[in-house]
């Protein structure tokens, strides 16, 4: 039994780009050139972050802040926004409170560093196990984009917007 306790939470380093890449592939099929995980770790590197487990990577969650151009919020303008862009836990060790864990800490982290108030995702819509991991964090599905993925499936995309405090 993995013991919550041996699990560490934290930013990636320069050097395991290469280890989150590889994970990357095991476990989703949105792949990424190492260029794109090094500028985001170069700009973002505060809300990037890895789960360690015995000095082994096993999963990791990439983020980054965009402004977003919105008519719809009390006052129209530039919002910014968490976005995140990918998050993915090695198979053998899902399902063990690993991806609650760096979706906690990514989360926190925006909010507190970034001053966001508003955190998207994307997600497939046959991802029934990743839909239900973002609800249990107060996730919901916006809307519905066509064919977002390469291979012609449907995104939900979802969101969370913190109330202050
Ligand atoms: C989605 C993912 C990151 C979650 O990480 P994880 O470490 O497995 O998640 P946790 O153990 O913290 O579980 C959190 C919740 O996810 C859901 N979940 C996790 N594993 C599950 C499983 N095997 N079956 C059904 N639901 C599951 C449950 O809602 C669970 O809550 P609960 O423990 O209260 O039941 C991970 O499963 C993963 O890498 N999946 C493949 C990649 C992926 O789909 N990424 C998201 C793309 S948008």
């Amino acid at each position: 039994m993995l013991g919550m306790e041996s699990v560490i939470v934290r930013e990636v380093r320069i050097s395991e780009l290469e280890t989150v890449k590889s994970i990357n592939e095991k476990v989703l099929p949105e792949n990424y050139p190492l260029s794109f995980y090094y500028s985001i770790a170069m700009e973002w590197g505060d809300i990037f972050l890895v789960a360690e487990v015995d000095g082994r990577i096993v999963g990791y969650m990439m983020n980054r802040i965009e402004n977003h151009f919105s008519v719809k919020s009390f006052r129209p303008g530039i919002v910014r926004k968490g976005h995140i862009l990918s998050i993915a836990v090695l198979p053998e060790f899902q399902g063990k409170g690993i991806g609650s864990r760096l979706l906690a800490e990514g989360l926190k982290r925006m909010r507190k560093l970034h001053h966001v108030d508003n955190v998207y995702l994307e997600v497939r819509v046959s991802n029934i196990m990743a839909i239900n991991f973002y609800k249990k964090f107060g996730f919901e599905i916006k809307t519905v984009i066509p064919h977002y993925y390469r291979d012609g499936e449907d995104a939900y995309l979802m969101e969370i917007v913190f109330t202050q405090d």
